[in-house]
């Protein structure tokens, strides 16, 4: 369509900021005839001590009518723990069925890496982590009991349905299927949690008869955060549970330029609810308003938004930008929030 209906939730911390340069870049690299509408949402911890809500249902429903969301950064250190991430950010990924959670990670040219990389190495550092993004240990499905005393006991229990496991997984074949290494790595810990991980291991190995061209592989979740590390060339596409996928990229991001370029998609395939583009990063309320933060990894959830809308050439060029102010950049000279966007901006319009 000619118009993007677009949500805004910019959040907490460096949210609003980021945001607002991803925005920017938005509107700079839309051709003219393409509208986009905004409509900015108070939701955070703001909305959470004046009114004691974190996202009320009328909020949840005005949001289904839009194309997409863009979201900066939930949290701040005067909410407790857990109150904003679960009854903001995880609810809004699971009412809105968001379960592939899209996280790309590219070791772009003259970008720091704590690796030792060889340069053939590094120019191969290309994969993408589907973290699954509505089930496992994240569903709430726990307890506690005799809490507080020396015999608490807890349970945090890891749901698993053969639903919800291929569907995620059918996804990451068709992604890895459209690469040019086609090659998909399952991602878990089938010697220790047996029942999830046998789950796990059949649909992937039954959904990939269907897609001979791929190559599979199957990893521990422990011996993959080595190979992150001495061999992060080797992975293309990576499919994994909702737990595995947070912590794997976390470590993607610090070996390929840091939080500060980690862009994420929570993405509802078929398209019954919008999809959902965040920074992997947080808040980081210790440089709010500082300028600091580099809204880069907005910038390159914003491409990632516009490619699931079907604005490939437009995501394209939003990558090329950063590719090039990457290769420019100099340690020396740190640049403010608003100088990255404005020069991003500047990319892709010209
Ligand atoms: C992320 C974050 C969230 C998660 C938290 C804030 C709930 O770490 O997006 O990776 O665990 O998914
Ligand atoms: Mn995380």
């Amino acid at each position: 369509s000619r118009s993007i209906r677009l949500a805004v939730i910019p959040g907490d911390g460096i949210g609003p900021e980021v945001v607002a340069e991803g925005l920017k870049v938005l509107s700079a690299v839309l051709p003219q005839d393409v509208k986009v509408e905004t409509r900015e949402y108070d939701l955070g911890a703001r909305r959470w001590h004046a009114t004691g809500e974190t996202l009320p249902d009328a909020e949840l429903e005005s949001l289904k009518g839009h194309d997409a969301i863009l979201l900066g950064a939930i949290g701040d250190p005067s909410v407790p723990s857990g109150v904003l991430e679960r009854g903001l950010l995880l609810k809004l990924r699971f009412a809105f069925d968001h379960y592939v959670n899209l996280r790309p990670s590219r070791l772009y040219p003259n970008t720091a890496t704590p690796l030792a990389l060889r340069e053939e190495q590094r120019a191969a550092v290309d994969f993408v982590v589907v973290r699954e993004g509505t089930e496992g240990p994240y569903v709430g499905n726990g307890g506690s009991l005799r809490t507080g005393t020396p015999a608490e006991v807890a349970t945090e229990v890891s749901l698993n349905t053969a639903y919800g496991v291929e569907r995620v997984v059918r996804d990451a074949y068709a992604r890895a299927a459209a690469r040019p290494r086609k090659k998909l790595t399952l991602v878990h810990k089938n010697n220790v949690l047996v029942h999830a991980g046998h789950l796990w291991k059949n649909i992937f190995d039954a959904v990939g008869a269907e897609y001979p061209e791929v190559t599979t592989d199957y990893l521990h979740v422990d011996a993959a955060t080595i190979f992150f590390v001495t061999q992060p060339e080797r992975f293309d596409v990576i499919v994994t549970d909702n737990l595995f996928g947070d912590i794997l990229t976390d470590l993607a991001a610090a070996i390929t330029g840091g939080i500060g370029l980690a862009a994420s998609g929570n993405i509802n395939p078929g398209g019954a609810f919008p999809s959902m583009f965040e920074p992997v990063h947080g808040s980081a309320p210790d440089i709010a308003g500082t300028g600091k933060a580099d809204p880069t990894a907005t910038v390159l959830s914003v491409a990632l938004l516009l490619r699931h809308l079907g604005h490939d050439a437009e995501a394209d060029r939003i990558e090329e930008a950063v590719a090039a102010d990457l290769a420019e950049r100099d340690p020396a000279t740190a640049r403010t929030t608003r100088q990255i966007g404005d020069a991003l901006a500047a990319r892709v319009s010209g």
